[in-house]
């Protein structure tokens, strides 16, 4: 449960801030309807996340691969922004140093008009050449859902096109690892919807709390992130969202 104290905490500390970052993971999107890794219905025909999302992987059944990522666009395509990306595109907008570094590769976020957010492992509407093959940009969009084929051709060279996100075991572009970095210098960091598992997104909140930060973690789960937290809210981004956010206008 929140309480009306813990509401009222960030509230304040959000009064006060200039520089507010945001570190999102797949709980924000739960309430539009796209299924959490780890929570129910997060498995796709009884596979874990960590057994599709690797180069491995696709290179043994590339077309087992595109399937699942064909089944989460067609989802994704069905959903639309909830609450919880509606408050923080408008903080986007208040904050004189708003940065918001999501885990999730679906677009949300900015379909809700989210400004400078940082796509930490990619996006499910971004496409790359398996081969690397140079005769393409390295990403590139394309929203068509389903693909005549899979998996899609790479437009540069006709092998095949992966999706554009960062697999397990895969490295988090150098910049987007900076630029990330650089939005841990804030005066509050608010983590929501994410267990704070997966490495290296998950040791961010405790590096802005170490340079000085507030940090408040939301999430249902009141163990997931706390000990990286100052404040823990226990409940659904889009509930505790639309209080705070409540909150701010009421003072
Ligand atoms: P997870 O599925 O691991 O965790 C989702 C979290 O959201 C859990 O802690 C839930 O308790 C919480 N949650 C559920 N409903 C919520 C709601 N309405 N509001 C707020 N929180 C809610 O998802 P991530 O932490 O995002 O990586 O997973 C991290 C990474 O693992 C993903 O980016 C992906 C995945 O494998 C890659 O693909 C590389």
């Amino acid at each position: 449960m929140t309480t009306p104290e813990g509401i009222a905490g960030l509230a304040t500390r959000l009064r006060r801030a200039q520089r507010v970052t945001v570190l999102t993971g797949a709980g924000v999107s739960a309430a539009s309807g796209v299924p959490t890794f780890r929570g129910p219905g997060g498995l796709w025909k009884d596979f874990r996340p960590e057994e599709l999302a690797t180069a491995a992987a696709f290179s043994r059944d590339p077309r087992l691969v595109w399937e699942w990522y064909e089944w989460r666009r067609q989802r994704v395509a069905q959903c639309a922004p909830n609450r919880a990306h509606e408050v923080l595109a408008a903080w986007s907008r208040r904050y004189p140093r708003f940065t918001l570094v999501t885990q999730n590769v679906d677009g949300l976020h900015e379909r809700a008009g989210t400004r400078n957010v940082i796509r930490f492992h990619g996006s499910i509407w971004e496409l790359g050449c398996w081969q690397g093959c140079g005769g393409s940009p390295a990403r590139w969009t394309d929203d068509t859902v389903p693909f005549p084929e899979l998996p899609p051709p790479c437009p540069g060279c006709g092998g095949w096109a992966r999706p554009g996100v960062v697999w397990f075991g895969e490295p988090i572009d150098p910049s987007v690892l900076a630029e990330a970095d650089r939005a841990l210098d804030c005066d509050v960091c608010l983590v929501a919807g994410t267990s704070s598992v997966v490495y290296p997104a998950a040791g961010l909140a405790g590096e802005a709390r170490r340079r000085g930060a507030y940090v408040a973690v939301v999430n249902p789960d009141a163990s997931a992130g706390a000990e990286d937290a100052d404040l823990v809210l226990a409940g659904n981004a889009e509930d505790v969202l639309d209080e705070v956010e409540a909150a701010l206008a009421g003072a």
